[in-house]
Parts: structure tokens; C-alpha cells; sequence
């Protein structure tokens, strides 16, 4: 291939001595054969590397120093405007059967990837460095944890591994001679020809980000943006994860971790699946109403859990990611004061503005500034029609630095969950929150759950689509098999007799006939988060309808919030013709699903339509 048309002297391997497994050797010595990298580079996860690759970057114009009186050790990086968001389109499940991908992954067969994968990575690092990133996945060393090796040809990439996950050289004390370990590939596809100067974003106009479940492994190509290429986050903590949870009795979800203490000292825990962008980082940082004395809430995660069925028979979560990849836009300290003051120092900012005094903005950061530097690096002022930040402008940041870590964020452990909520972003339809009546109901919310799309995926934004679980562009495997999944671990726990965490399907995000959101949200979604508390406690009302339990006005706590009832009822009225035309988009998607759909959610389906006919 063009490896071979092209031939490079052997790259000398230059592995440190405290890498002692050789098939991580070999393996790094195949893809370095493959890739022509002019260099090998062993990260150690070292503040010194850290700082080094920055400055690397700065010279290279992929990052800015930021002014350090304003956002000590900071960086902002801009990426090509074709690379700022997932690629949902080219993401590929390749098992060895189409139906084990299921019809909500693009599928190839592995076979016929790995030829053109192959094609694309010979020689894709010519010219740049392969970094080696040792990672883990969970607590380093920890039972429940998994170890992932990144080959990237980005710096970027390495720091951002460093922020985001458990990253350097103590994963080889973990590793040893022969542990098991995810092995992940990524290049930018941007080889550099002798004398070619770099550019400050190198990416490939063809995308691959392909995974195969069986033999756990991922490619990535194309891409230096978020999710396509910090490897350990949606490819291996939810792609690979999910599928190992299918075959060993766990979950890898879409979810936030935060623990809710009440007045009287009580600690409950609340894992909740929000599509992207559909507030998760916020919903896990809340800061309850001054009105609400006495509550309180703590992060354990913003974006992924791992959960697993405890010896008492509870399910326990855990966090496996040590960093926030979070949302810039819509980021304020009314918003979100926990993130912004997470956002104070050591961040590398990514796609938003550059403000005359070297600090960042975004939109709804606070006042717009007379005049800064957009992402695309063009002058920017107020009422010039464009955006100033990407609507998919990010942070990344260790979750050390929230002020609201929860003191167990790091327990391998994992904390017991109380309840799953599960909400999209619905401008109609949806009531602010419903309680299901039992374990198959709320999977059956959960699996049908619906949202607004946003711009944290390329593609149209806007129309609501069908997202299971907050799950479509992570589920590692086939659907329908995730939903049985769901549905036989809700069996087994029952059977221990175990109290099983309730469920409950939430929207923040109906908006009146001028589309201005109706809800508060942001902090005032404590008043929900109580009232759903209080309701595993048996002490809060609420009333049955069509689709649940939904509180009456008077069960939610109104103190320091003038809501109108009348408002009230409209967000949480059940318009029966808007809900016919919602179960007829459940039947599209049980139609698309229904190779393998377990017949108990058919079921309910029907006892849904039964009760709007009454
Ligand atoms: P990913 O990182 O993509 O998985 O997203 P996420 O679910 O963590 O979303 P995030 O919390 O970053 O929020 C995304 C956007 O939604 C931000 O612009 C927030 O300001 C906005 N948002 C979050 N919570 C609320 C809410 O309660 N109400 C309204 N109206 N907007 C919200
Ligand atoms: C998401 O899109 O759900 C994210 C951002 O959390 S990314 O890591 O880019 O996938
Ligand atoms: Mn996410």
C-alpha cells in the first residue's frame, strides 16, 4: 500500500523502561510501521509534558495563551470550522453481524474497514509525532476500572486526555507485563511532506470513527474534535463499555452522577440521561434557591456513568471520567456558578471568543463586549448577525477544580442510585416531569424519549428525533438487545428484592408561543429533583395521568418563585391530540426497532393508547 510506495526508514520505538509489556510494544511498533510517524513520543502524563505540548502548540498556532491575570494557565484553541462537533454519520459499529450493530449504527463489515481503514492510515502520520496516552478509564487500578492506549498523532489530544481522564505513567504500574488494555487509534489524517509548514488545525475532509465490539478496539480518523478523537470518552467509556456491560450484567450510560442532600442530612443519588447538550453538566452542578435553605448538591459526573448491580442488590455508579468536556454557550454564574468558577484556571477552551483583554466569551457568558475575536478568528461586534463562540464551543477542565465535587466522586465504589430521570429537549408535548409507574414504564419513557437535535452532533438542528436512553449515538450494540438488557437487570434486581430506583421522564424546555422557555430551569430544577425525592419517600402528592404520576401545583415548593399556576398546568397539561401524534412517532420507532423488541414495551404501548382513548 502507500506504505510500502513510499518507504521510510524504521522508526525506532524508543520505549521507556518502565513500559515492560511487550505486546503493547509490538503493537505500538505495527501502527507506527503502518502510520510513518517521524517520531514516537511515551507520554507520561507529566505536568512538564503538559506544559511542553502546550508551548508546542502555542508556537504551532493551534493554541493561544490566554492572559494569565485573567485565566492563569489557560488556552484557547480554534479548530477548522469542517471540525467542531461529533460526526454521528460517519461513527461505525463493525461487529461481525449487521444485527449486533442493530439499525441505529451505520455498520460495515469488519473486513472490508479494516481494508480501508488500513488505506487511510498508512502514512496518515508522516511528518508529525505519535504520542503514546496511557489512560484509565475509573479509578486507576480499581477493579471496575478499564485501560485504553491512544496512539494520536495531536498534541491536542494528549493534553486534553490529561484533563479528562486518568492519564500518565502510573497506568503501567497498573498494566504490567501483560494487562488488558483498549487499544485506540487516531489520526488527524494530515501527513506533512518534507518542508510542508503544519496548519493550526489539521483534520481530513473523510471521517471514520469506527469501532469493533468484539475485538474491542477503536479507529479514528479524520478528526480532532471532542468526542471524535479523546477516544476514552463516547468510544470506549460508552460504544465498547456499553456492549462489555451487555455481556457481563452492567450499564455504560449517557448520564450525569450528583448526590442531593435534604435539610435533615439525608444523601440521595440521582443518575440522569439528557441527550448532548440537553443540560446535563448544568443538572449535575445545581445550585438549589437561596428559598430552599438546607439542600444541596454534589457532582459525582457530568457526562458518563458505569453502573453496576452492588452485593446488597442496589445498583451503584461510578464516574469513569476525571474531567468535564462541558458546554460553553449558555454558561453564566446565574446559570451555572459551580462551572464557572471551575472555569477560573487550567482550562483549555475550544471554539469560543477571544475578548481585546485575552480572555474568553461566549454568548450568555454576560455582557457582550464592545468588540472580540470570533472563533473562526474574525473581528466580532454586537449586532454584527454572527455568532461570536460555536453553539458546540467547549471546555475542557479537571473535575478537581468544581467546588462542588462530591467527596465520593472518586470511590471506585460508586455510589447507590435512587432514581434515573431521563429527559430531551422538547418545546411541546412533554410534561416538565412524570413519574412511571413501575420499572417497565419508565424504560419504556426512557427508550422512547424523544429531543430537539442541538449542536453538539453535525447535521440538521432542531427536529425532534427519537434518542433511546439518550443513547442513539453511543449504544455499542443493537438497541433493541440494550432495551431487554434494561429490562432484565430491572428482573434480576427485583428478584434479590431489591428497591429498585424510580424513574422519571423530565423537559425543561417548553417554550411559549414567542419560543421563550416556559421553565426557569438551571437552579429552579430543584424544585422537581424534590419533589421526586420526596416521592420515594412517600411523602409528596401528585396525580395520575395518561402517561404517569405528575405533580398538582401545590406539591412543588414555590418559595422564591413567582411561577403562575396557570403556566403550570400548561407544562404539565397531556394534550391528548399531541400525544396521539407522539405515540404514532413511538410506533415509527418500534417499527425501526423491531428486530429483537422485547413485547413488554409493545404492551405498554398499547395500555398507553387504551388510556388516552378513555
Ligand atoms: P453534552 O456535554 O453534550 O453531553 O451536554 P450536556 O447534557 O452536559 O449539556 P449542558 O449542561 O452543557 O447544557 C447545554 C446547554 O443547555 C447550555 O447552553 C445550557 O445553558 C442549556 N441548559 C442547561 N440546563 C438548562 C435548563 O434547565 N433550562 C434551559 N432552558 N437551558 C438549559
Ligand atoms: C456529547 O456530544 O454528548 C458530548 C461532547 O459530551 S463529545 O465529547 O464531543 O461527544
Ligand atoms: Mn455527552
Amino acid at each position: 500500500m502507500n506504505a510500502v510506495a513510499n518507504p521510510q526508514p524504521d522508526i525506532e520505538l524508543n520505549a521507556p523502561d518502565w513500559v515492560r509489556h511487550e505486546g503493547l510494544k509490538a503493537w505500538v511498533a505495527e501502527i507506527a510501521a503502518l502510520t510513518q510517524p517521524d517520531r514516537i513520543e511515551w507520554c507520561d502524563g507529566s505536568e512538564e509534558e503538559y506544559d511542553r505540548l502546550s508551548e508546542l502548540m502555542v508556537q504551532a498556532g493551534t493554541l493561544r495563551r490566554l492572559n494569565p491575570e485573567k485565566r492563569p494557565n489557560s488556552y484557547l484553541a480554534w479548530s477548522d470550522p469542517s471540525d467542531v462537533a461529533r460526526v454521528e454519520d460517519r461513527t461505525f459499529v463493525c461487529s461481525a453481524k449487521r444485527e449486533d450493530a442493530g439499525p441505529t449504527n451505520n455498520w460495515v463489515d469488519p473486513a472490508e474497514m479494516r481494508q480501508t481503514l488500513n488505506g487511510l492510515f498508512a502514512g496518515s502520520m508522516r511528518g508529525r509525532t505519535l504520542y503514546v496516552v496511557p489512560f484509565s478509564m475509573g479509578p486507576l487500578g480499581s477493579p471496575i476500572a478499564h485501560i485504553g492506549i491512544e496512539l494520536t498523532d495531536s498534541p491536542y489530544v494528549v493534553t486534553n486526555m490529561r484533563l479528562m481522564t486518568r492519564m500518565g505513567r502510573k497506568v503501567y504500574d497498573v498494566l504490567g507485563t501483560n494487562g488488558e488494555f483498549v487499544p485506540c487509534i487516531h489520526s488527524v489524517g494530515a501527513p506533512l511532506q518534507p518542508g510542508q509548514a503544519d496548519v493550526a488545525w489539521p483534520c481530513n475532509s473523510t471521517k471514520y470513527i469506527v469501532h469493533y465490539p468484539e475485538t474491542r478496539e477503536i479507529w479514528s480518523f479524520g478528526s480532532g474534535y471532542g468526542g471524535n478523537a479523546l477516544l476514552g470518552k463516547k468510544c470506549l467509556a460508552l460504544r465498547i463499555a456499553s456492549k462489555m456491560g451487555r455481556d457481563q450484567g452492567w450499564l455504560a450510560e449517557h448520564m450525569l452522577i450528583l448526590g442531593v442532600t435534604s435539610p435533615d442530612g439525608q444523601k440521595r443519588h440521582v443518575a440522569a440521561a439528557f441527550p448532548s447538550a440537553c443540560g446535563k453538566t448544568n443538572f449535575a452542578m445545581l445550585i438549589p434557591p437561596a428559598a430552599l435553605p438546607g439542600w444541596k448538591i454534589t457532582t459525582i459526573g457530568d457526562d458518563i456513568a458505569w453502573i453496576k448491580p452492588g452485593a446488597d442488590g442496589r445498583l451503584y455508579a461510578i464516574n469513569p471520567e476525571a474531567g468535564y468536556f462541558g458546554v460553553a454557550p449558555g454558561t453564566n454564574d446565574k446559570t451555572n456558578r459551580n462551572c464557572m468558577d471551575t472555569l477560573r484556571e487550567n482550562v483549555i477552551f475550544t471554539n469560543v471568543a477571544l475578548t481585546d483583554d485575552g480572555d474568553v466569551w461566549w454568548e450568555g457568558m454576560g455582557p457582550e463586549p464592545a468588540h472580540c475575536i470570533d472563533w473562526q478568528g474574525n473581528d466580532w461586534t454586537p449586532g454584527c448577525g454572527r455568532k461570536a463562540a460555536h453553539p458546540n464551543a467547549r471546555f475542557t477542565v479537571s473535575a478537581q477544580q468544581n467546588p462542588a465535587i462530591d467527596p465520593e466522586w472518586d470511590n471506585p465504589a460508586g455510589v447507590p442510585i435512587d432514581a434515573f430521570l431521563f429527559g430531551g429537549r422538547r418545546s411541546t408535548t412533554v410534561p416538565l416531569v412524570t413519574e412511571a409507574r413501575n420499572w417497565l414504564e419508565g424504560v419504556y419513557m426512557a427508550a422512547t424519549l424523544g429531543s430537539e437535535t442541538t449542536a453538539a452532533a453535525m447535521g440538521a438542528q432542531g427536529v425532534v428525533r427519537r434518542d433511546p436512553f439518550a443513547m442513539l449515538p453511543f449504544c455499542g450494540y443493537n438497541m433493541s438487545e440494550y432495551f431487554s438488557h434494561w429490562l432484565e437487570l430491572g428482573r434480576q434486581l427485583e428478584a434479590n428484592g431489591a428497591r429498585l430506583p424510580r424513574i422519571y421522564c423530565v423537559n425543561w424546555f417548553q417554550t411559549d408561543d414567542n419560543g421563550k422557555f416556559i421553565w426557569p430551569g438551571f437552579g429552579d430544577n430543584m424544585r422537581v429533583l424534590k419533589w421526586m425525592l420526596e416521592r420515594i419517600e412517600g411523602q409528596a402528592g401528585g396525580v395520575d395521568n395518561v402517561f404517569g404520576v405528575t405533580p398538582n401545583f401545590d406539591d412543588l415548593a414555590w418559595d422564591g418563585l413567582d411561577f403562575p399556576r396557570e403556566q403550570f398546568e400548561r407544562i404539565t397539561r397531556i394534550d391528548v391530540q399531541a400525544w396521539r401524534d407522539e405515540l404514532g412517532l413511538h410506533e415509527e420507532l418500534f417499527i425501526k426497532l423491531e428486530h429483537g423488541l422485547p413485547a413488554e414495551l409493545r404492551d405498554v404501548k398499547q395500555a398507553l393508547e387504551q388510556r388516552l382513548q378513555n
